[in-house]
């Protein structure tokens, strides 16, 4: 099915509300004129009822007197055009009557007049003895005696509605061409002015259909006026603004990848052609493969850490809760640690207070202090020292891993925990370094809502400070 643009939805929404508000108006004024043309009528007749009814025509009501017309022509001063009047008794017989109506034509309800007797009040009546398009509509008005309130007959005076038939029919035709041709307007005017409130959308759309990947530096142009299509029009930029540092981030990381890769393969490469050239002692031989593990070793560390970075990216390493007691696994990996120290003649110290238990995953903990340990000797020369402290802070426990070593310049230490990143290249990986144990530090630590804060200073050594919340919720 083809879709239908929010253009031709919202001016057809707008035509259908204005169409429905535009039909009560016409039925509401429709009733109301009718009612008020009616009313007008009743008003009429009554007063000319009640005028003919005080004088001596209905002095006795079922006697026709010979000159009726003449009299009555005498009271309105003129002949009252397209009225009948007719004097009823109390019975409903008629006494005298206008020429202009037949007896018979309207004949009389007597029902009704004795209702209008017996309850001394007026009743209007309609009816059609001419057809559905004649309507007679008449009084029926109680004579009172001139003393007391004695009812002694009933005028009839009456008139056709064939005037506000009429008019009423010619407010229908008013209607009917008006309607159509109103509704036609508002279709044309809401069809312009949803077209005008949608165009900036249509710049978007176009703007946005153009950017790929190669273009990812593009932006919508953010319309001045801040309603929701400029919100839009920034949200959409937003995005983009996102999406581009995402892809500069998995260049650059691709990028660094192969760079640390290659590292290795030249230096093996190399390595291997040079023992391939000719006889080699056994000895040579040996060095050689030797070399190329530490290489394959090497490769084989990089490859394993952007696993598990990606994997964590992908959010499919799972991290166990269970209860860590941080004292106990400190003191095992001390122990490991002091070997590698004391080859590099480092003093490591420790400071480890009975801490609140832990929830968090053992072997991603222990990863993450073995990536602070490692650095800590890695940077540090000889003859530095080393302090693992463990305690209880406000928001939970706090292990630190301060050293006297090298120190951090302070314009690299926000980038330290980005991939690849080393703060000095080249002594760095002389070490082995290839700049990943510090993500994986800060992968583990927001894994288990905590916090690491580093400060240092060059020349004089680092702390790193790791926070894990105690409570149950990681
Ligand atoms: N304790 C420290 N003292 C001085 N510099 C440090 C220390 N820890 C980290 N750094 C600096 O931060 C950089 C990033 O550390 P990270 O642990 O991520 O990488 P790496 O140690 O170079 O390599 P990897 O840990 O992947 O083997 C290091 O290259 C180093 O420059
Ligand atoms: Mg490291």
């Amino acid at each position: 099915m083809r879709p239908v643009s929010i253009r031709v939805k919202l001016t057809a929404w707008y035509v259908l509300v204005f169409g429905v508000v535009l039909a009560c108006f016409c039925i509401s004024i429709y009733v109301m004129m009718e009612s008020k043309l009616l009313h007008s009528v009743d008003r009429r007749l009554q007063t000319m009822a009640e005028l003919i009814s005080k004088t001596e025509l209905c002095a006795v009501p079922n006697f026709l007197p010979p000159d009726f017309e003449r009299r009555l022509n005498r009271i309105f001063g003129t002949r009252p055009v397209g009225k009948f009047v007719r004097v009823l008794d109390l019975s409903g017989e008629i006494g005298s009557r206008t020429d202009n109506i037949d007896e018979d034509k309207i004949p009389v309800n007597k029902d009704l007049v004795r209702e209008v007797v017996a309850k001394g009040e007026i009743i209007y009546e309609t009816q059609t003895p001419l057809g559905p398009d004649m309507p007679i509509r008449f009084i029926n008005f109680p004579v009172k005696s001139f003393k007391g309130n004695k009812i002694r007959g009933v005028v009839q005076v009456g008139t056709s509605l064939g005037f506000v038939r009429e008019s009423m029919r010619n407010l229908l035709v008013v209607f009917f061409l008006l309607v159509p041709t109103l509704l036609f307007v508002a279709a044309v005017v809401g069809i312009f002015l949803a077209g005008k409130a949608l165009k900036p959308l249509r710049e978007i759309a176009r703007t946005t259909r153009h950017i790929t990947v190669n273009n990812l530096e593009e932006r919508i142009t953010v319309p001045v006026a801040r309603d929701d299509v400029g919100q839009l029009a920034s949200t959409i930029n937003g995005m983009l603004d996102r999406l581009s540092l995402s892809f500069q981030k998995i260049n650059q990381f691709t990028a660094d990848a192969s760079h640390e890769l290659r590292t290795p393969l030249t230096i093996m490469r190399g390595e291997l052609e040079i023992a391939l050239r000719g006889e080699r002692t056994p000895e040579e031989y040996l060095e050689t493969l030797g070399s190329s593990l530490e290489e394959v070793e090497r490769m084989s560390r990089i490859v394993n850490d952007l696993l598990l970075l990606s994997k964590s990216d992908m959010g499919q390493e799972v991290m166990h809760r269970d209860p860590v007691d941080l004292c106990v696994l400190l003191t095992n990996l001390l122990s490991h640690f002091r070997i590698l120290a004391d080859e590099q003649r480092i003093q490591l110290s420790s400071d480890l207070d009975e801490v609140e238990t832990v929830f968090g995953d053992q072997l991603r903990l222990r990863q993450l202090m073995v990536n602070l340990l490692t650095n800590a000797i890695r940077y540090t020369p000889a003859e530095g020292k080393i302090n693992l402290a463990l305690k209880n802070v406000e928001s939970g426990v706090e292990i630190s891993v301060a050293d006297t070593g090298i120190g951090i310049p302070a314009e690299d230490i926000p980038r330290i925990f980005d991939r690849f990143y080393r703060a000095d290249k080249a002594r760095s990986r002389q070490y082995g370094g290839s700049g990943l144990g510090l993500s994986i530090v800060k992968w583990i630590v927001n894994a288990h809502q905590g916090t690491i804060k580093v400060d240092s200073v060059v020349g004089e050594g680092s702390v790193f400070r790791v926070v894990l919340p105690t409570e149950k919720k990681i």
